[in-house]
């Protein structure tokens, strides 16, 4: 499997460095309009460079492509791959624009390529565990509260960009709208109150937003997100519960290592389990790989990173006018 990564500067370098070492596919080529970036990465990676995605594409032979660039080209990118026949792995938010997501989908599935979306805390074995427990004797969750604050701010113009990153609710609050759709299903409401309090020059743009969500099932949550917390808190946990019992997943944020869960005919019992040191990013591509090989729907789906994109569309909306938002 010959593969190439397309946007290199930031979480690019996560994907380069995980097909370098896949047994399974072979990095070829890297591209970034940047030359300087372009040229490092190829001499680091020993791979060719380029800075158009169009001659790359012309000129090489390939079977899949990450697409690690701002999200308002992730459109531009996915046609141009699936044109060729190309499988993508598309970094999240999948797009700026529901519409953009649809198209996507769309071209993926006209050229009966994989498309996958760098939804990786789908991958997180705490995460994966309790959406397990959901499935048996724990069952459906009808309560959720989850804390997600980004550790840090972002410098980058894009994404605070309304017509590209979509600021902090698109950019970071997209993973807990998509692990919370993962766990508990479609979402059919949201309400939210946002500010801008942590990086004023940025106005209008909200930094941060609480949110209650009333999903299809029934159940409801509610999530803090934003860009409010520093790196030495750095942190995110979930706590969720029904009639048949309390769970709590809780670690450094984007990276949960742990599972506590207590079942209420059995009150006084606590199970822990711990799952340290997960590379996500490894086990999406490895995942990817086996969603091209054996043809199966990826676990972070088009349709999974589009609902997640209607979601924080929904939230960032409902805070500007101060109404809930029926998706
Ligand atoms: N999954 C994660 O944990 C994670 C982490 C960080 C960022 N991201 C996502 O990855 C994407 C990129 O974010 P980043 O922080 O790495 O950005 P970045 O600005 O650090 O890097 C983006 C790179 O893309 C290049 N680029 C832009 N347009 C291009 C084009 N048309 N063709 C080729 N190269 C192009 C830029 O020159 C730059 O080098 C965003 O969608 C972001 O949300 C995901």
């Amino acid at each position: 499997m010959r593969v190439a990564v397309i946007g290199l500067a930031g979480v690019g370098r996560a994907h380069v460095d995980r097909w370098a070492k896949s047994p399974n596919a072979e990095l070829v080529s890297v591209c970034d309009i940047n030359r300087q970036i372009s040229d490092e990465f190829a001499s680091e990676y020993e791979v060719k460079g380029y800075t158009s995605t169009e001659e790359m594409l012309d000129t090489e032979d390939l079977t899949a492509i990450s697409i690690c660039t701002p999200p308002k080209v992730h459109l531009a990118l996915t046609r141009m791959a699936a044109a060729g026949g190309i499988h993508v792995l598309c970094e999240k938010p999948m797009a700026s624009t529901v519409s953009d997501c649809q198209e996507m989908i769309d071209v993926c599935g006209s050229a009966g390529v994989v498309l996958q979306i760098g939804h990786k805390k789908r991958f997180i074995p705490p995460l994966l565990r309790l959406k397990e427990l959901t499935k048996g004797k724990f069952g459906p969750i009808q309560y959720m509260v989850h804390r997600y604050p980004h550790p840090g701010m972002s410098n980058k113009d894009w994404f605070w960009a309304e017509d590209d990153g979509g600021g902090p609710i698109l950019e970071n609050a997209v993973h807990a709208a998509d692990i919370l759709g993962f766990l508990m299903g479609d979402v059919e409401r949201v309400y939210a109150e946002g500010g801008t309090f942590f990086a004023p020059h940025r106005k209008p743009q909200i930094d941060c937003a609480m949110f209650t969500l009333r999903f299809k099932s029934g159940a409801i949550g509610v999530v803090n997100a934003g860009m409010v917390s520093m790196g030495g808190f750095s942190f995110e946990d979930f706590y969720v519960a029904n009639e048949n019992g309390v769970a709590e997943v809780i670690g450094r944020f984007d990276s949960a290592e742990t599972l506590r869960y207590s079942f209420r005919d059995d009150s006084e019992t606590l199970q822990e389990e711990n799952y340290p040191n997960f590379d996500s990013f490894r086990a999406e591509i490895e995942h990817f790989i086996e969603c091209i090989q054996t043809g199966s729907e990826p676990r972070a789906s088009g349709e999974a990173g589009m609902k997640a994109v209607a979601i924080c569309r929904a939230v960032k909306r409902s805070a500007e006018i101060g109404e809930p938002v029926v998706l």
